[in-house]
């Protein structure tokens, strides 16, 4: 099975990348990638596109992880650009996981003002996310994300068999997004998700093609991220996010996915309190939340530095705290104003949660 949104595919291979990279007479080709890309998934690209498997191919491997998505990679990358003479008609393919996609787009939109590039996803993260949208970025001066440009590539070329190789914690990591696309845009795609056994056979396609389809449409409202409506993309990543950085501040590492789906918990609680979301769709949510992932109390002696963060977000301005939150399963809205002491007691009644299971 095929899909295709845009110029975005969803397949079990690579030959539209073949197809187009036969196609195109591209002066170089580049692939930038990481060590462990070249290790798992290298094999299965060449095996796809024989043509990039030749000693014309320029590769391009950096050390796998956030901590190298800086400048310092830019640098190292754009000196290896201009040893090799890359040049406008050349393309740059980036293979990889989310770090790799925004690093690459960030270094092929600046090279020369702008070379062509492809993302070939290898995480779930990537495919559902991170190698759509047009975002692309590099993490500065302790800032994630603080360096960046919106540019889309030529092309998104999926292929889920490389998630044969991909560890489950990186799978499970995607799946707080997952389910966020369901709970802010479809709620179909909510009732669907709930229903998979992600230890057994997964139509890999179908998930990624209605992620990808929600998140193409909500990008398209809104590009540059100039009216707002792209914000609801960021439910549950508020409070999760402070949460994802609590844990790394006690130098212990919880998967982005699950600090989100955590703060959808949060979240979705006040979605109750304060918006029109069903006591009943709450509990449904939790329910579903806590089926893959489980609770992690946060003591009292934390709520202060949690608030230091939330204070720092990207969607608030005028120096007050603004959420996304859910009318229905289904539905979000933005900007909605929120004190801290109604963030403080989700927090509480997350905790509660793990005590009432
Ligand atoms: N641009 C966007 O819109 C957007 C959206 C979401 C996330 N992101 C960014 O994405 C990044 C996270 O992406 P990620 O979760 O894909 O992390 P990642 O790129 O670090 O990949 C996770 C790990 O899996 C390894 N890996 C990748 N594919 C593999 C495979 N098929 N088999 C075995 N190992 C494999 C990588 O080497 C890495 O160690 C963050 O930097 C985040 O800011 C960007
Ligand atoms: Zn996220």
């Amino acid at each position: 099975m095929e899909k295709k949104i845009n110029n975005i595919i969803i397949s079990d291979s690579l030959k539209e990348l073949y197809f187009f990279l036969k196609k195109n007479k591209f002066s170089k080709l580049i692939i930038l990638l990481d060590n462990n890309i070249e290790k798992k998934c290298l094999n299965l690209l060449y095996k796809d596109v024989p043509i990039l498997n030749t000693k014309k191919t320029i590769i391009i491997k950096i050390l796998s992880g956030e901590k190298y998505k800086n400048l310092k990679t830019c640098i190292k990358v754009w000196k290896i650009f201009i040893k090799k003479n890359i040049d406008k008609k050349s393309i740059l393919i980036n293979f990889g996981g989310g770090v790799i996609t925004d690093l690459g787009g960030f270094i092929a939109s600046l090279f020369k003002r702008g070379i062509n590039f492809i993302n070939v996803p290898t995480t779930l993260l990537g495919m559902v996310d991170a190698s759509i949208g047009g975002k692309n970025g590099i993490n500065f001066y302790k800032y994630k994300n603080e360096v960046g440009v919106i540019n889309n590539p030529i092309h998104t070329i999926i292929n889920y068999k490389f998630l044969n190789s991909l560890p489950k914690k990186e799978i499970s990591s995607a799946l707080g997004e997952i389910l966020k696309y369901g709970l802010i845009y479809n709620k179909k795609y909510w009732d669907y998700i709930k229903k998979i056994n992600f230890d057994g056979k997964v139509n890999w396609v179908k998930l990624i093609y209605i992620a990808v389809k929600i998140k193409n449409k909500i990008v398209n409202k809104d590009p540059k991220e100039s009216l707002g409506v792209r914000k609801i993309l960021n439910f549950g990543h508020t409070i999760g996010h402070a949460i994802e950085s609590l844990f790394l501040l006690k130098n212990k590492i919880i998967p982005h996915g699950e600090a989100i789906s955590l703060g959808m918990i949060c979240e979705s609680w006040i979605s109750k309190k304060v918006n029109n979301l069903s006591d009943k769709n709450y509990k449904n949510i939790c329910k579903v939340i806590l089926s893959l992932f489980k609770i992690r109390i946060i003591k009292k002696k934390y709520f202060k530095y949690i608030l230091k963060i939330i204070r720092n977000d990207k969607k608030n301005y005028n120096n007050k705290i603004y959420l996304v939150l859910l009318n229905n399963i289904g539905s979000a809205s933005f900007n909605n104003e929120i004190n801290e002491k109604l963030i403080i007691k989700s927090i509480k009644k997350m905790n509660y949660l793990y005590y009432k299971k």
